[in-house]
């Protein structure tokens, strides 16, 4: 018994500090000064997520089950809450960048001091004890795994909209550069499909709440839509002509001057797009990413096409099962081509966030949990999109079929991308 005891705890431990390092890892790169800035509200200051992830488990592990335990900063709730009403009020969402002290030498002593007690409640509870706090422990590191994702795509948007576009990371050594693949819409047969997690494991309250879903016969493209496909919309005139567009996205394209993907900009009249690795010259045959909802719409549109829905997604995904995808782990930070090698539907998984035409609503017997985990994803569930599969900013560990991401339809800083539905 009591060596089982220590495995389980020591599994988590190493579970724990492997996932904390991660975060640490992903802000190496940074200069102080790029810990604190918030250049648009979406983005958050990187030193900002770091604290954050440990108040979570500060407040949501430590203070309820680690008996005596005192909190770093009596004042670091008000300025690392992000957005739970029953836990007290905060630092507004805007204002994260006022935050310019407490240093960051003091939010990695946080850090510290979170995982070194931590690391003390799980070794001192018996294992009879574990599940007292087993499931919001499992939350808090999918939670530490969301935020490594906005992590890096918010400290893209720092470095993207900083004038002199500094590099985040050399790009891996051996990166190919694919050939075409050739889009081709496979079928996926109607039926009754299964949607949500029926498995084991960890999932989001959101995916609870398991139903059938009535499909129609529909055929997906086998791969994301390429910026060569993307610019031939553009270069049709695709953002200037109103029928391709929703109203709201027309608005906002007319009102913002939106003529390309975020990041894409225009040098010696070629297009080259901001990487993680510099300013690149527009790679054909990736896909084409940072687009909001709307641009992914309009592209449909325009191409004849229209966009999966959520279930339609799912379904996808229960008859051509994503074995891998280029996640987090191929450090690339970027997507990357299609493979012309492979049969079937590729990157369902990885490379980039696909916009669906589902607003993020409750799956029928959704309920939220009471507390503050009850505020987690229940409260956000009007006027939203899901989107699916995960990206290359993505751990492998964090994604399944069944997970629904969710932004609001005009969202280009996140890694979206399109898959196209045929029209029938
Ligand atoms: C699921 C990515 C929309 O950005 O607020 C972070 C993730 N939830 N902390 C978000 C999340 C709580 C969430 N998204
Ligand atoms: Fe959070």
């Amino acid at each position: 018994m009591s060596t089982l005891t220590a495995s389980a705890s020591q599994t988590l431990l190493l579970r724990y500090h492997h996932t904390r390092a991660r975060t640490e890892a992903i802000c190496k790169p940074l200069e102080p000064e790029d810990t604190v800035v918030q250049p648009m509200v979406d983005v958050s200051p990187p030193k900002w997520h770091m604290a954050h992830t440990s108040w979570f488990f500060e407040t949501l592990i430590l203070l309820p089950h680690l008996s005596g335990y005192k909190v770093f900063h009596p004042q670091y709730a008000y300025l690392f809450n992000s957005y739970y009403n029953s836990l007290g009020s905060r630092v507004l969402r805007h204002q994260r960048s006022t935050i310019t002290r407490p240093p960051l030498r003091d939010i990695y002593a946080y850090r510290q001091h979170v995982d070194e007690h931590i690391h003390k409640l799980l070794q001192q509870t018996p294992e009879e004890e574990l599940v007292k706090f087993l499931p919001i422990l499992e939350l808090g590191l999918q939670h530490e795994q969301q935020h490594q994702e906005l992590l890096i795509t918010d400290i893209k948007y720092i470095l993207g909209t900083n004038p002199l576009l500094p590099t985040y990371k050399e790009q891996p050594a051996g990166t190919i550069n694919s050939d075409a693949t050739p889009g081709k819409f496979l079928e996926v047969p109607g039926g009754h499909y299964t949607i949500g997690y029926t498995g084991e494991g960890f999932c989001f309250d959101n995916e609870q709440g398991v139903h059938e879903v009535q499909i129609d016969d529909f055929e997906i493209m086998n791969r994301l839509v390429t910026n060569r496909e993307f610019l031939e919309f553009m270069e049709d005139g695709g953002y200037k002509d109103f029928r391709h567009w929703l109203d709201e996205g027309f608005a906002l394209v007319n009102q913002n001057q939106l003529e390309a993907p975020l990041y894409w900009m225009k040098q010696d009249d070629e297009w080259h797009r901001f990487t993680m690795h510099g300013l690149q010259k527009v790679n054909l045959n990736d896909p084409v990413c940072h687009i909001s909802f709307y641009e992914a719409d309009a592209y449909a549109n325009w191409a004849g096409k229209r966009l999966l829905s959520e279930f339609e997604w799912e379904a996808a995904s229960q008859v051509y099962p994503p074995q891998e995808g280029n996640f987090v782990e191929t450090d690339l930070l970027e997507p990357s081509a299609a493979n012309p090698a492979i049969e079937g539907v590729q990157q369902l998984f990885g490379d980039l966030w696909e916009w669906t035409y589902s607003a993020y609503h409750p799956y029928p017997g959704y309920s939220k949990a009471l507390g503050a985990v009850g505020e987690y994803n229940g409260k956000f569930m009007i006027n939203q999109m899901v989107l699916r599969g995960g990206s290359c900013a993505t751990p492998e560990s964090h994604i399944r079929t069944t997970y629904r991401n969710f932004f609001h339809p005009d969202k280009r800083w996140q890694y979206s991308g399109i898959r196209l539905a045929s029209r029938r």
